[in-house]
């Protein structure tokens, strides 16, 4: 009786040693780089799909079918995401002198865009161009930055179009870098409406601002234009409403369905 019983603890004890070094040998590979057998590969790889993981290779083995399917993938070629504009001005004197002429500001100037333009110059611009306009901002103080930003009020710009305003924004002048891809177009006409009427012309925009609050909405074209007359029958003002439009539907629109 007593001899049964620890023969089959015995044999128990063996089986499980000898299970457990089963085990510990099928973990070992001869690749150190290799994690060794998954014998849950759930554990290991999720069954959702994760950025930048490539589910063709799982262990040891490369899967033909599933190979390079990682989540993360290049967008179609010749395509734009939606809400994005496509600017289209050259980098050069051509493309800032035609986008001086046709680029219109789409905005009406209001209180809240002229609230909404401080925050973005307050966040992307204030430490060069300083909080008075004047190119006084710490950036611009600091020896390192051999640049001086003008006065928005010299007479060297304080006339200048808000469609060279948008360019320069764009693809950066100079000392001064691109925004194009840190500022929305919406926002960068804000804050081309609040550097206008509040540093530029504070006093054609005080009273633009007085008369718009006056007469709500009547005088949309009126302010939407302030600059310079555009003759009505230029073809150029017709391509321009079409790259002013604000969240670019039409190139967005088209590409996405
Ligand atoms: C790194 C410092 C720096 C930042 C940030 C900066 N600017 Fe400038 N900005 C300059 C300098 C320098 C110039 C003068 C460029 C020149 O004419 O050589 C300039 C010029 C300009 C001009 C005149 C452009 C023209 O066509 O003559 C405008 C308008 C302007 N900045 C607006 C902005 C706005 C709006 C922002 C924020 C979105 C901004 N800047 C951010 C340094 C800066």
């Amino acid at each position: 009786m007593k001899n049964t019983q620890s023969n089959r603890f015995i044999r128990l004890f063996g089986t499980f040693v000898a299970g457990a070094l089963l085990v510990l040998a099928q973990s070992c590979t001869s690749d150190p780089n290799s994690p060794g057998v998954e014998y849950m590969p759930d554990m290991y790889r999720s069954p959702s799909i994760e950025t930048y993981v490539d589910y063709g290779v799982v262990g040891d083995s490369t899967s033909t079918e599933l190979v390079n399917t990682q989540s993360a993938r290049l967008p179609a070629p010749n395509t734009v995401p939606r809400g994005w504009n496509v600017y289209p001005y050259d980098n050069n004197l051509e493309g800032y002198e035609a986008a001086g002429e046709e680029l219109m500001n789409p905005l009406v100037l209001t209180k809240e865009v002229m609230e909404e333009g401080k925050v973005v110059y307050g966040k992307f611009c204030v430490h060069c161009h300083g909080t008075g306009g004047k190119g006084d901002g710490k950036v611009a103080k600091n020896a390192k930055y051999n640049a001086v930003p003008p006065a928005y009020d010299s007479d060297e710009l304080k006339n200048l179009e808000q469609g060279k305003m948008f360019h320069s924004i764009h693809y950066g002048k100079n000392k001064m870098g691109s925004h194009a891809g840190q500022i929305s177009w919406e926002d960068r006409w804000k804050v081309v409406t609040y550097v206008k009427y509040k540093f530029m012309q504070k006093e054609l925009g005080d009273s633009l601002l007085a008369l718009n609050a006056a007469e709500e909405g009547d005088v949309e074209a009126e302010v939407a234009q302030p600059q310079e007359a555009v003759s009505e029958a230029e073809s150029a003002e017709k391509d321009a409403e079409t790259v002013a439009t604000p969240n670019g539907d039409e190139t967005a629109e088209a590409t996405n369905e």
